[in-house]
């Protein structure tokens, strides 16, 4: 029951969290781009990642929260098996997003991109669409593969 609903609030913080990414990389950053006056490009894509980078947090607290409390009931044991290798793919991710949401960006990567941004708005919104990318690709690589894995599918 526990492990069911801890299942239920993994999955829905993954749909917020990863499906934000998407729409960052897909929809906001090419319109973004497209700004005939930089300044204000640069302000608007400021202000909406503001917003996203909240909800972000918390749906990244929620995934981690509910991902280790699954682990702990399934056996943390899984970690040292070739075919779980997938689990291992999840914490990365987590990892990735957890550095960047609450160390990188408010210690350094806001100042940085605020900077960078202002001074060379194109190679900059460039630069940020590519890493989106990178980001979103290993998210849905990672969903794909942890949907399979935990249906029985290793890939082995
Ligand atoms: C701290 C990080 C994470 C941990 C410890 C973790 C752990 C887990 C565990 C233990 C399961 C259940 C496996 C099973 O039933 O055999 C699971 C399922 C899943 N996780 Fe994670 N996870 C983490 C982060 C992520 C991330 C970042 C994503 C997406 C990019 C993700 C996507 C999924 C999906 C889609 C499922 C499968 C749900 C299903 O089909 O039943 N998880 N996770």
């Amino acid at each position: 029951m526990e492990l069911t609903l801890a299942r239920v609030v993994h999955v829905l913080a993954v749909v917020l969290w990863i499906g934000g990414v998407a729409m960052v990389t897909t929809v906001l950053l090419p319109a973004v781009k497209r700004f005939k006056d930089p300044s204000e490009a640069v302000a608007f894509f400021e202000q909406v990642e503001a917003r996203f980078a909240w909800q972000s947090r918390i749906t990244t607290l929620m995934a981690g929260a509910s991902g280790f409390y699954m682990l702990h009931v399934l056996g943390w044991q899984r970690l040292l098996a070739p075919q779980y290798w997938w689990i291992h793919a999840m914490i990365a991710v987590w990892g990735v997003f957890t550095l960047m949401l609450f160390v990188f960006e408010p210690l350094f990567l806001h100042r940085w991109f605020h900077e960078r941004a202002t001074r060379a708005p194109k190679s900059t919104f460039r630069m940020i669409q590519r890493l989106h990318w990178r980001l979103l690709t290993a998210s849905l690589v990672t969903v794909a593969a942890a949907v399979a894995g935990s249906h029985g599918w290793f890939w082995w």
